[in-house]
């Protein structure tokens, strides 16, 4: 097996130890920058899995990953992969990443971050000819979202062995499936199964992501470490009634497909809102045939559901499945659910929990433990490694929305953390 050269003698003053903040935090916003003009959209960002801006921003990330000193490749599912090794070929490695794909209109800093962060670490260490007694991998993965397909974590999934090969079938907007999507991109869905990991070659996955929440803020604390992710659900929800004559259906002969939606969506509301720490959204809808003299005679929705607690979210979905049961019933129409995603709850690795808030003491702030209440790749790939999370203040709060916004200082803060991070990083048996 071939020596890796070992770290360069560093003359006093050539290199220091970390990255200027100003400087890695200006560079990682610039690449962020350039990420975000490969977009489907103006009006915020929008990238959605195997498409073109999906495959432009994949040669941004793969170029950088080979200036970073990196063997990058785009895997048979669309994830770029990079690897950096250490102290000698073929180690197990510490797995970073997260998601190049985006939600409609959102902002460029959501997944992205958690590329170009690792990126530039990596990029640090390379500089300094630094060589670790474990590889590094960088994973930017194709879909996260879920936004073309409605089957979301696909690129973790794979990685993970838990790809649903049912999803292939799943249509876009245009009628287009997933498996023909991917075919056309240049990839394989045969290969998927070929790309889960043997959990022994990796020792942990290291996510860096947007807090996409007010509390770092509040605190006035540029990053937070995440004690775990809401475990969350998606509902495809059909409703077919009777389309009719606007101004000739009696108000109490009408099974008005849209009236019953609208009641079962206040119902989302209600059980979400009585519910500890549970959130309930609906974020589409459709109406059919969709005229102003016309009574909908189908509906369909969508409905989000998440808890941090699995027992207590499908207590949720069990209830409201219920309800909208009975309110269809009472209506005279009929509804029909799916459930494109089901999506358990993600705790965080004590261990990485502490390795993680040992690096924020260092660089100088309070370690603030936080949970995440959107959900990440690292929930899809919990069941195979320990997996980490730090989060990085934005503005407001703000996210999935294109005034999502976070500062080159912050960034920086992230860079120098998740470096002194992987520098002392020691698996530990948990
Ligand atoms: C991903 O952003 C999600 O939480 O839906
Ligand atoms: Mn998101
Ligand atoms: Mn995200």
């Amino acid at each position: 097996m071939d020596r890796i050269p070992p770290n360069k003698t560093m003359a006093n003053g050539v290199l220091p130890a970390l990255p200027d903040r100003h400087e890695i935090g200006g560079d990682m916003m610039a690449r962020l920058d350039a990420l975000a003009a490969h977009s489907e959209t103006g009006d915020g960002l929008t990238r959605r899995f195997v498409s073109a801006e999906h495959r432009a921003a994949s040669e941004l990330i793969l170029g950088w990953m080979r200036d970073a000193g990196m063997a990058a490749h785009m895997d048979a599912v669309g994830n770029c992969v990079g690897r950096y090794e250490g102290a000698e070929p073929g180690l197990a490695a510490l797995m970073m990443g997260s998601h190049q794909d985006s939600v409609r209109n959102g902002g460029r800093y959501d997944g992205m971050l958690g590329i170009v962060t690792p990126i530039a670490c990596v990029s640090a260490l390379h500089e300094r000819r630094e060589r670790l007694p474990f590889a590094l991998e960088v994973i930017a993965f194709g879909d996260e979202e879920g936004v073309r397909f409605a089957s979301s974590l696909l690129g973790s999934r794979a990685i993970a062995g838990s790809f649903e090969y049912d999803a292939l079938d799943r249509v876009d907007d245009d009628g287009i499936t997933m498996r023909d999507a991917m075919r056309d991109f240049g990839l394989d869905p045969d290969a998927i199964g070929a790309l889960a990991r043997n959990p022994e070659d990796i020792l942990a996955f290291v996510e860096v992501h947007i807090e996409q929440g007010p509390v770092l803020e509040a605190e006035g604390l540029p990053v937070g470490v995440v004690t775990g992710i809401s475990g969350g659900d998606r509902l495809e929800v059909t409703i077919t009634g009777l389309a009719g004559h606007a101004g000739t259906v009696p108000m109490g002969s009408r099974r008005d497909a849209l009236a019953a939606a609208a009641e079962c969506i206040l119902a989302v509301e209600d059980r979400a809102s009585a519910g500890d720490a549970t959130v309930g959204t609906v974020g589409i809808i459709a109406a059919q045939p969709g005229a102003v003299n016309v009574i909908p005679g189908n509906v369909t929705f969508s409905v989000d559901l998440r808890s941090p607690d699995d027992a207590v979210r499908r207590a949720m979905v069990d209830d409201l499945k219920g309800e909208f049961a009975m309110i269809c019933e009472r209506r005279g129409v009929i509804v029909a659910i799916e459930t494109p995603h089901e999506g358990r709850a993600a705790v965080c690795a004590p261990w990485l929990i502490e390795q993680i808030g040992a690096a924020v003491t260092a660089e100088g702030y309070s370690p603030r433990l936080l949970p995440s209440g959107a959900g990440h790749d690292g929930m899809a790939l919990e069941p195979i490694t320990d997996i980490g999370m730090l989060f990085v203040r934005c503005k407001g709060g703000i996210s999935h929305n294109p005034a999502e916004s976070i500062t080159a200082e912050d960034a920086g803060i992230a860079a120098r953390t998740l470096l002194r991070f992987i520098r002392a990083f020691r698996k530990t048996p948990s």
